[in-house]
């Protein structure tokens, strides 16, 4: 059988799955790119499960926060919907739904196996074409599961042929949300796919809109690896300043001072201590550690990074109480503890594996009064998924004991240290963990 022809980029339709973080810039980028081409018929479906999300992407607004100064909900080649429907004879289907954890941190692909499922029935129901069907994943994965997982649903639930018929790739996504300097169109881009033309064709569609560079990844697993490894190195990185400052708090060094100090090396590389958090780099080491299990490998170094990533918010809460105790004996249950941020990155709504939360647990089995003030994100989510309130107006008319600056969000950023130290009583601690604050004998920064 000859092969079915390569879709027509401006004469096509494309779908794309999941209208979160990722999904979402990049259907309002794309239908913008597209809108923007002389004589182009391209249509774009920005599918998503959630009604609630598709209300408000269709009226403009987008909780995220990650696409600003675009009237999205006017283009005319695009549409937001739910429908099964509108995935009917689409040439190009692009999958960017989450991919996280389960209890004991092993890969959960169900999310991303619905999604194959539900495109690959209806490549079934589409009208015969001339054209190939193009499945793209953007989805986090570990290498080797765009091709053994996602490929053989594919091929039994359409009974198309591998590369004549239907084609796969891949191209992992780096959006950082909650960066405005660093965009989707200015990070450079992997792209990979099963086949030379096919890898042409996304190569061309995701330099329709990124004018960084856009890198041709010899192999999918390549693609697949190379975005895993990206965050193993950041957590790696991560955890061994986190560990330098637990050694550093017992010799009673500080530890921001020693990173400055050994940072005017020409090669030492610098990296904060802090929480890791989020549904990124706290995740994605396990797929690989999950795969490299698999065949036979028992990872050392990358776990030893996560246990130690993950211990970060009980270590925080511990250290503060003793600190406090030290200064001033007092009874836990009358310690009143503020807590500034709760995302798990700076001027960012998600609050997806929170770390914070692992320093306002801590806090709380102790018995310490605690106000949380999070600017930013939804508090009904964080109520529901956390059952913590947000307090609305930290009181600051009575002084805290403690507060602890967990998010480096600008609003917090942009306040002077006499705001800070006015709120504290005489022998309170300010926790810096984000290292924001300027040096004080009454700030400890982790
Ligand atoms: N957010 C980031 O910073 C980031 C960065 C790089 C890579 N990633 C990866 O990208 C992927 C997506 O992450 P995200 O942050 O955009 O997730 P998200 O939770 O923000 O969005 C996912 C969307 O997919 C929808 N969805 C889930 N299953 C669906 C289905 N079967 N059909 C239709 N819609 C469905 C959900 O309703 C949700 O709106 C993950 O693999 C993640 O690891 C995320």
């Amino acid at each position: 059988m000859n092969s079915k022809l390569i879709p027509n980029l401006f004469d096509c339709k494309i779908a794309i799955i999941g209208q979160g973080y990722v999904g979402c810039p990049l259907t309002v980028n794309l239908a913008k790119e597209l809108d923007n081409v002389n004589n182009s018929r391209s249509i774009i479906i920005g599918f998503d499960k959630s009604k609630k999300r598709l209300e408000e992407l269709s009226k403009g607004i987008d909780t995220t926060n990650e696409i600003n100064n675009i009237d999205f909900n006017k283009l005319k080649n695009l549409e937001f919907s739910n429908s099964l429907d509108k995935l009917l004879d689409c040439d190009i289907y692009i999958v960017a739904v989450p991919t996280p954890v389960d209890k004991c941190n092993k890969p959960d692909l169900n999310l991303l196996e619905n999604a194959t499922r539900l495109v690959a029935e209806q490549i079934l129901k589409s009208k015969e074409s001339n054209f190939k069907k193009i499945v793209i994943y953007e989805s986090t994965v570990y290498p080797g599961a765009t091709e053994e997982v996602c490929l053989p649903i594919l091929l039994e639930i359409t009974n198309l042929k591998f590369h004549e018929e239907i084609s796969i790739a891949y191209s992992p996504e780096r959006v950082n949300p909650g960066d405005k300097e660093h965009t989707l169109k200015d990070i450079s881009k992997i792209v990979s796919a099963s086949d030379p033309e096919s890898l042409d064709l996304i190569y061309n569609l995701y330099s329709l809109i990124i004018e960084a560079e856009v890198y041709k990844a010899n192999s999918i697993k390549v693609a697949e690896a190379s975005k895993v490894v990206e965050n193993v190195q950041r957590d790696l990185n991560i955890a061994l300043v986190n560990e330098l400052s637990m050694i550093f708090e017992k010799l009673d060094i500080d530890t921001s001072e020693v990173l400055d100090a050994a940072n005017s090396k020409w090669n030492f590389t610098k990296y904060q201590p802090g929480l890791v958090g989020g549904h990124c780099i706290g995740v994605d080491p396990y797929y690989l550690t999950y795969k490299a299990e698999l065949s036979g490998y028992h990872p050392e170094v990358i776990l030893a990074g996560r246990r130690i990533n993950d211990s970060m918010g009980d270590w925080i809460a511990n250290t503060t109480i003793k600190k406090y105790i030290k200064s001033k004996p007092k009874l836990l249950s009358e310690i009143n503890v503020l807590i500034m941020g709760f995302t798990y990155k700076a001027n960012c709504p998600d609050i997806r594996n929170s770390k914070v939360y692992d320093i306002y647990k801590t806090l709380e089995e102790y018995g310490c009064n605690i106000d949380l003030y999070e600017p930013i994100a939804n508090h009904l989510l964080i109520k529901e998924y956390y059952n913590i309130k947000v307090t609305k107006e930290y009181d600051f008319n009575s002084k805290y004991d403690i507060i602890i600056v967990a998010v480096a969000h600008n609003e917090f950023k942009s306040k002077d240290i006499s705001y800070w130290i006015s709120k504290t009583r005489k022998h309170s601690i300010i926790v810096d963990v984000k290292n924001i604050l300027p040096i004080n004998e009454k700030i400890w920064k982790i």
